[in-house]
């Protein structure tokens, strides 16, 4: 884990209230892997007092990326910092996927993402990528997911790695109409062996917990990201914790990646989009 003062090289906004960030980050971007987090301080105030978490969404040589959404005060002001500022970062943070197993296994890894849940995945899938080199036959499936078309992300970025890109649109808009879930159901009843797959996916949790219970239905590798409220972000506060079969755990510490049939999929109150 490091802090590191980082010169932010660009801040753009994709669209109505999403933004790319990108800043000189080179421990962090040296030692993260994908489903890791970072930790950023808004400004230079105590306004807001909390840190807030990101998933890594790239790293680019001593580079790493952000995408996010101006959800709320605290990614409103981050939006609102300027190229050539500097941005204190904590990271990399928790636990991330388990890459190497879809490789080791010779599984087809299929990326389930729910909304802003595509950010951790590219970096997952730019890994996966570049570990598979030109075996084709095991290149990444990505399923994005959101209500309309206009919140699809990152599509032409996964196309352009070799990843085979569905979508899903609530409305209808782009692609199958319905959920990702519901995506994930048909792309899995098409294939012969359902088995030959491991699935990585991050979004909203009640996303998530359907992505289990389609997962083990056909009794498929799968890890889920998920999304708690957080202070520390460093495992001291126990703010983030998340019932598992083995008791609760701390989703900036010992998550936020977890096998998903870890996960106790009661419904859930906090946290989460
Ligand atoms: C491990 C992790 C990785 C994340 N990665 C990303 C990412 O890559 N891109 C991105 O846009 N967002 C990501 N988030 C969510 C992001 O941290 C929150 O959207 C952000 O902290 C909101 O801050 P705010 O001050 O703007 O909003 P607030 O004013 O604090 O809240 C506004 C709204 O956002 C919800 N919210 C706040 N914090 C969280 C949270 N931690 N998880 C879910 N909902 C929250 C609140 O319930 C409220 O509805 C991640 C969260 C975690 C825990
Ligand atoms: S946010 Fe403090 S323990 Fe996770």
């Amino acid at each position: 884990m490091h802090l590191e003062k980082a010169t932010l090289l660009y801040n753009k906004p994709l669209g109505k209230n999403y933004f790319r960030l990108a800043c000189n980050a080179a421990k962090i971007a040296n030692d993260a892997v994908p489903g890791q987090f970072v930790s950023v301080k808004i400004n230079n105030t105590h306004e807001p007092f909390l840190r807030r978490p990101f998933g890594i969404h790239k790293v680019d040589g001593c580079r790493i990326e952000i995408l996010y959404e101006a959800v709320g005060e605290g990614t409103r002001l981050l939006s609102k910092n300027k190229q050539g500022s500097f941005l204190d970062i904590l990271g990399p943070l928790g636990n991330g996927y388990d890459y190497r197993y879809a490789l080791i296994r010779h599984k087809t890894p299929v990326l389930v993402a729910g909304g802003m849940g595509v950010a951790p995945l590219f970096f997952l899938a730019e890994k996966l990528v570049r570990s598979l080199g030109r075996k084709v036959r095991h290149s990444p499936r990505v399923l994005l997911g959101a209500k309309s078309k206009n919140q699809i992300l990152c599509e032409k970025e996964f196309k352009k790695i070799g990843c085979s890109v569905t979508i899903a649109t609530d409305n209808g808009s782009a692609g199958f109409k319905g959920k990702v879930t519901d995506l994930l159901k048909q792309t899995l009843s098409t294939l012969d062996c359902p088995l030959s797959t491991a699935l990585y996916a991050c979004g909203p949790r009640p996303m998530l917990a359907e992505v289990s219970r389609i997962s083990r239905k056909h009794g498929i590798f799968t890890q889920v990201s998920l999304e708690e409220h957080m202070a520390c972000g460093i495992g001291a506060c126990l703010g983030c914790v998340v019932k598992t079969k083995d008791g609760y755990k701390r989703v900036c510490k010992e998550g936020p990646v977890f096998n998903s049939e870890e996960i106790v999929w009661e419904k859930h109150t906090k946290g989460g989009r």
